[in-house]
């Protein structure tokens, strides 16, 4: 299995280009299960969890293309020919519970394998189930799937979520989009991936209003058609780069990011020391003078991202200070955490909070991580740790970011993958 192997201490200076968000990317995917249609997606980064939704998407009958030779563009199309996402599909990618509410909304059934939890945390999908539930479907789980049936066209539904879910609010507007009357979403999330998702489907067709906001009204029309969209650039991406820039006390050009996606990141990075700024083409960053330790606790959106705590925390392990980084989206969501400590870290997880200790150094190690945005904050303490560090399990990092050892090492840092 590669591994990435990198000598800290470089600062990082450059440009780095964004790439398309995995996680806008994946739902818009799902959307092309509901038009017959050519839905032509740019942007698109190549990524396993990308391919994995392609592979779901082909087995459901829909033809899944790469139109340019860069790979970037998809053009989706085709009838629906299967309406059950496979085990060993969901198995390796949670997302692929998306095709659940298009597949029911077309075809009035679908068999979709239940995600189990993952390293992150249980991760139900009750809200899901119980919106389309809302909506008139009759659900049964049975034998580690759910089963999903409704007679004739889904209906629309007043649906208050008791607290926001991205996976479900994008599941229950798809399905929403060409549903037989209104359904009002309450209490949605509001993440960029879901406003881009909205976008997209208003271009198809749909009607929705509210979007951007965490109350969405979609009236249902019979059918959508094809479309050609854009994804937005990857907001944890262009964080994940900022962390890189100002934990080495470089500065970096993040083309195509976008202040606005980033939330809660900006302000709380800012108080530690990092200025980010726009310029006409993206984001400038760069560290002011020390970094300072300030708290920071993970909300949905536009709060501080739980998919920057990790990355955030280890800009944390190396400033000034004492903070305290509360995790309250995910419940094991500190894996990071020994291995942070292992590099010379000093972090104390007490129930759902990290006291971070700043150290003057981190030093280098071999270190492996359960989960993509934990592998991804090793790689950052590679880059200011002392000596060598070996990131294993990278098969991790794959799933989410594009080429993040070229893009860095582009910009000065000492890193390679090698092949195992
Ligand atoms: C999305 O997951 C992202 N994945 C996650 O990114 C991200 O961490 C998460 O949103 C929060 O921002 C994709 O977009 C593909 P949720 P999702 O439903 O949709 C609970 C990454 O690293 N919940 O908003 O699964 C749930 O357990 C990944 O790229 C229920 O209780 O997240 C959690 O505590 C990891 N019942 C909270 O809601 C449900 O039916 C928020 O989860 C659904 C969710």
């Amino acid at each position: 299995m590669d591994r990435i192997r990198i000598r800290g201490g470089r600062p990082l200076s450059g440009e780095i280009i964004i790439s398309g968000a995995k996680n806008a990317s994946l739902p818009l995917m799902a959307a092309g299960l509901l038009t017959d249609e050519r839905l032509v997606l740019t942007r698109v980064p190549i990524l396993a969890d990308t391919s994995t939704m392609g592979e779901l998407l082909a087995q459901h009958g829909i033809a899944v293309e790469k139109t340019t030779n860069d790979g970037h563009t998809l053009s989706l199309g085709g009838p629906i020919t299967n309406t059950e996402a496979p085990y060993d599909i969901v198995r390796k990618m949670r997302a692929s519970i998306l095709v659940l509410g298009p597949l029911l909304a077309r075809t009035g059934e679908a068999r979709v394998s239940l995600p189990g939890g993952c390293a992150i945390g249980t991760r139900p999908v009750d809200l899901h189930l119980k919106g389309l539930e809302q909506m008139g479907a009759v659900i049964e789980l049975d034998g580690g799937y759910i089963n999903a049936k409704v007679a004739g066209r889904l209906k629309g539904a007043t649906i208050v979520f008791p607290m926001p879910s991205v996976g479900a609010t994008e599941n229950l507007v798809m399905a929403a989009s060409v549903a037989d009357g209104r359904t009002i979403l309450a209490n949605a999330a509001r993440e960029p991936e879901i406003t881009d998702l909205c976008d997209c489907l208003v271009a198809m067709g749909a009607q929705i209003s509210g979007i951007g906001t965490d109350r969405l009204t979609i009236d249902g029309v019979p059918s959508l058609h094809g479309a050609t969209h854009e994804v937005i650039a990857d907001r944890i991406e262009t964080g994940t780069f900022a962390c890189a820039a100002a934990i080495t006390g470089g500065s970096l050009h993040l083309t195509g990011g976008r202040l606005d996606h980033l939330g809660a990141v900006v302000s709380t990075l800012a108080e530690a020391g990092v200025e980010i700024s726009e310029t006409p083409t993206g984001l400038s960053v760069r560290r002011l003078n020390g970094l300072h330790g300030v708290d920071a606790i993970t909300e949905p959106y536009p709060g501080f991202p739980t998919d920057m705590q990790a990355q955030y925390m280890v800009l944390m392990s190396v400033a000034t200070g004492a903070s305290m980084v509360t995790e309250t989206i995910f419940e094991n969501r500190f894996m990071h955490v020994p291995e942070l400590n292992r590099m010379g870290a000093s972090i104390n997880v007490h129930g759902k909070s990290a006291i971070v200790r700043g150290v003057p150094f981190l030093s280098g190690a071999p270190v492996m991580a359960t989960d993509l945005r934990a592998s991804v904050s090793l790689v950052l303490a590679g880059l200011v740790a002392r000596g060598e560090t070996i990131v294993n399990r990278i098969y991790h990092l794959d799933r989410g970011f594009e080429h993040v050892e070229r893009k860095l090492a582009a910009c000065g840092a000492d890193i390679e993958r090698m092949p195992g």
